[in-house]
């Protein structure tokens, strides 16, 4: 069999969101595979593959046909007990022991940040161009993970507002993004660390060319504008582009992967019962350049 790659919804989303069968990408891949995939990216801007059983090395050798990996250090300073290695992403709710996050867990209420709308790493200066995330175990219900559209919200601006937005740089950092769901509990080191980096608002997208907005949770000011002004206009922004017909949610199987382009979408997870496990690991491929060298 060979790959084949199909829309998820047909109907209301024909270029966002596709189902790939036919291959197994747990195995190493011929550059035309990986090229093949890369197409099916740049047309549908997240791809989800089924039943690939996959260890974290399969994932990494997996991710590498698209680019060089993101160090996957977990920010936080009680981080030590890293579960995962240094390129694996831990998108899980366990501790070193594998034992489920306690509620006031700092780690746990750190990575609650990911329920915002957001696109990886904006708010390091190279961010993030695909996400790979490999669903090892799942609760009974809920977790969906959901995805906009970037492209298509861009595409769907009135002129105005493509005008107002055209140009303009924002300000990113974890900081920001955490702050909006209270969460403060940033030693001095770490708020060194979160520095604001800077993200042009419209983005042209390194190999199909098509502009997007590159909105993020992370996002916090517009370089010159007073912040209350840039708040209320990125919240604007943000709740226009994430309406429902923009939106594929996911709903997970086991051993899915689902590889998103951050290059044109935005993400969020939603809520599923805390007491039970969901282990999922990401690799990131890291972005060629900041979006500040992009020419739109
Ligand atoms: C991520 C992320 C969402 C989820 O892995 O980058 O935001 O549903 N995950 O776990
Ligand atoms: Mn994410």
């Amino acid at each position: 069999m060979t790959l084949s790659i199909r829309p998820i919804d047909p109907v209301s989303r024909p270029f966002f969101g596709g189902e790939a069968s036919g291959i197994d990408i747990t195995q190493p891949l011929t550059s035309e595979q990986a090229s093949e995939i890369e197409r099916g990216m740049d047309e549908f801007g997240v791809m989800v593959f089924h039943d690939q059983h996959f260890t974290d090395e399969a994932q990494m050798t997996f991710s590498r046909n698209f680019g060089e990996l993101e160090l996957a250090t977990n920010n936080l300073r009680d981080s030590k007990e890293q579960r995962l290695g240094a390129h694996i992403a831990d998108i899980s709710n366990l501790d070193a022991n594998n034992n489920v996050l306690a509620r006031e867990n700092r780690r746990r209420l750190f990575s609650l940040g990911t329920r915002l709308w957001h696109s990886d790493s904006s708010f390091k200066v190279v961010p993030a161009k695909y996400s790979l995330l490999s669903a090892r175990i799942i609760p009974s219900k809920g977790g969906n993970t959901e995805f906009a559209d970037m492209r298509a919200a861009y595409d769907a601006l009135d002129e105005e507002t493509k005008g107002q937005c055209e140009g303009l740089v924002c300000e990113h950092s974890q900081l920001f993004s955490r702050a909006q769901i209270g969460f403060g509990d940033f030693t001095d080191e770490e708020r060194r660390q979160f520095a604001p980096v800077h993200q042009r608002l419209i983005r042209r997208h390194p190999s199909t060319g098509r502009k997007s907005l590159y909105l993020a949770s992370h996002a916090g000011m517009i370089v010159g504008w007073p912040i209350p002004e840039a708040r209320a206009f990125l919240r604007d922004l943000n709740e226009y582009a994430t309406q429902r017909q923009f939106v594929y949610s996911h709903q997970w199987k086991q051993f899915d992967l689902v590889v998103w382009d951050n290059q044109a979408t935005m993400h969020r997870s939603r809520p599923f019962d805390a007491t039970q496990v969901r282990d999922m690991h990401r690799t990131t491929v890291t972005g060629s350049r900041s979006t500040m060298a992009e020419a739109v």
